[in-house]
């Protein structure tokens, strides 16, 4: 089924068609047809346990690696069909970066976080690192307050610092998207309005995909947003229609606060 309703004007780069993903019997996702705008910020929003990480992991096949799952439909990035067996993983990800909800930076100076996947890629040559980590962490705004202790341990930044570490660690492989999971739960509402603001900043040149299960995140940071509930995408739309004038009952409630 065609679901013309979720389609925008915008030149979208993740289109799913007839998605489904079974979790050995149990059907996750629901015959998710959707687009994502590019360099917009889309939010996906609904109650605990509804699909919404199990979706943003489609996007980077991130669930191929548990036991059990098996998907149908297609999910096409850049023209290319994601859940073809044949798709290049290592390119994939590189193409569609990943932040998570806690922040996960490794245990080594904030220096080698960001050079990390550029050695392993080997995407640049040594002599040019130092350059690259000024500009990354320029990027996400870190540069001035770490620029004097480079060589210190990652995990002794505050947990705001070391969410935007993990997202210029991300940066650095050159994505076009990028996925986060609940990327400011960790966080207390000043670093969370804070890392809002450096998605602003990010959608100029990439495009963001964010879930969250705060309402008010998604309406403040956020162009376009998707209600899933039990495994369905019930509605999506401009994230200012969705939260004034959803055309949905079940989305109506659910932002309303009836449940979730
Ligand atoms: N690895 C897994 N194996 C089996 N079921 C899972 C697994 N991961 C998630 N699920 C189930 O799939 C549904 C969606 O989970 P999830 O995508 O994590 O939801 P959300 O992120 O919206 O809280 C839930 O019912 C959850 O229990
Ligand atoms: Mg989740």
């Amino acid at each position: 089924m065609d679901d013309e309703r979720n389609m925008t004007n915008e030149k979208s780069i993740i289109k799913t068609r007839n998605l489904n993903l079974f979790y050995e019997n149990f059907h996750a996702l629901i015959d998710i047809t959707m687009e994502i705008p590019e360099q917009n910020i889309t939010a996906i929003i609904g109650p605990s346990g509804c699909g919404k990480s199990t979706l943003l992991r489609v996007f980077n096949r991130m669930n191929d690696v548990i036991e059990g799952v098996r998907m149908e439909g297609e999910v096409d990035i850049d023209g290319q069909n994601i859940l073809d067996p044949a798709v290049d993983m290592v390119a994939l990800r590189k193409k569609v970066g990943m932040v998570f909800q806690r922040p996960n930076p490794f245990p080594l100076s904030i220096f080698d976080n960001i050079t990390f996947g550029l050695e392993i890629h080997r995407l640049t040559q040594k002599k040019n690192f130092e350059v690259i980590v000024e500009h990354f962490l320029e990027q996400v705004l870190l540069w001035d307050d770490l620029k004097d202790k480079l060589h210190k341990s990652a995990l002794s930044l505050s947990l705001e610092q070391q969410q935007r570490l993990c997202i210029a660690r991300a940066l650095t492989l050159n994505p076009e998207i990028i996925l986060m999971d609940e990327p400011c739960s960790a966080l207390d509402p000043i670093a969370t309005m804070r890392i809002e603001e450096l998605m602003q900043e990010l959608k100029k040149e990439y495009s963001i995909v964010i879930v969250t299960h705060n309402m008010q995140q998604a309406a403040r940071a956020s162009d376009y947003t998707g209600y899933l509930y039990l495994g369905r995408l019930i509605e999506f739309g401009v994230t200012s229609q969705i939260f004034t004038a959803p055309r949905e009952k079940l989305t109506e409630n659910y932002i309303s606060g009836r449940f979730g």
